[in-house]
């Protein structure tokens, strides 16, 4: 595994766009897989900073988000539809119709889930993962559990992530509790994995996931299983590590 440190979150956030334009110049046609939640923010900033000054080129990228919250629609501002339009593809040039999230309006669980497998398939496959971590060291929206998830399924999300999340919404009541989320499997199947991460309060879990046993009891831990993973943080999130 990879680390790059950055001193703070814009410092960290830069490294990851550095990556991530390196991987969309040396393959145009590029799969991204890409991640909602507040860390990567200040990447898609410096990337659409990037695209501007006409550094970057998004017109054949092709990307696959790995979550959406089940019962939202793309226009709820909740959603992470709603998160990827705002924060990226409204701004630069990428084809809407290239760009993957779950479909959080589908109430029939398994079709939903054989739709987005079906779309990773299709897209063959991620080229670069992006990944945020949570707090119990959930990936996408795969929660601690008793085995690894393979492929996209929806998800009960624990009362911690909840209450992480909360912060989005008005109350805690409007937070939903389902959620679909591509799996272990296909995010393992990822050709190159960036795992993104700022802030204190990620210390411990940034070291119980890269140094800690493998165990779906941390979901990121699978990570360190995967041969091209790359890690960049902030001095605060990384100071367990170093
Ligand atoms: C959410 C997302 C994850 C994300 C995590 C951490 O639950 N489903 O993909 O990595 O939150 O978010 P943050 O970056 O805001 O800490």
């Amino acid at each position: 595994m990879k680390i790059y440190m950055g001193e703070d979150y814009k410092g960290m956030s830069r490294k990851a766009a550095n990556i991530i334009s390196a991987q969309i110049i040396l393959k145009p046609d590029c799969v991204l897989g890409l991640a909602t939640g507040s860390t990567p923010i200040g990447t898609y900033d410096q990337l659409v900073n990037w695209y501007e000054k006409g550094d970057l080129d998004f017109s054949k990228v092709v990307t696959i988000n790995l979550d959406e919250y089940k019962g939202l629609s793309g226009d709820n501002d909740q959603s992470y539809r709603y998160f990827m339009n705002k924060h990226l593809f409204d701004r630069i040039n990428i084809y809407k119709e290239n760009t993957y999230v779950p479909n959080g309006l589908e109430a029939d669980s398994k079709k939903a889930c054989q739709e987005y497998n079906d779309i990773i398939t299709k897209c063959g496959g991620i080229d670069m993962q992006l990944l945020g971590l949570g707090h119990n060291g959930h990936i996408g929206f795969n929660e601690p559990g008793g085995a690894f998830e393979k492929e996209t399924h929806c998800v009960n999300l624990t009362k911690s992530t909840i209450e992480a999340n909360k912060r989005f919404f008005e109350k805690e009541e409007d937070v939903p509790r389902q959620a679909y989320t591509m799996g272990i499997k296909s995010i393992m199947q990822a050709k190159k994995i960036l795992v993104v991460v700022s802030g204190e309060d990620k210390a411990d879990i940034v070291k119980e996931a890269f140094t800690g046993p493998v165990t779906p009891e941390v979901p990121a831990s699978v990570l360190q299983l995967h041969n091209d993973v790359t890690l960049v943080g902030d001095r605060a999130a990384l100071s367990k590590m170093l």
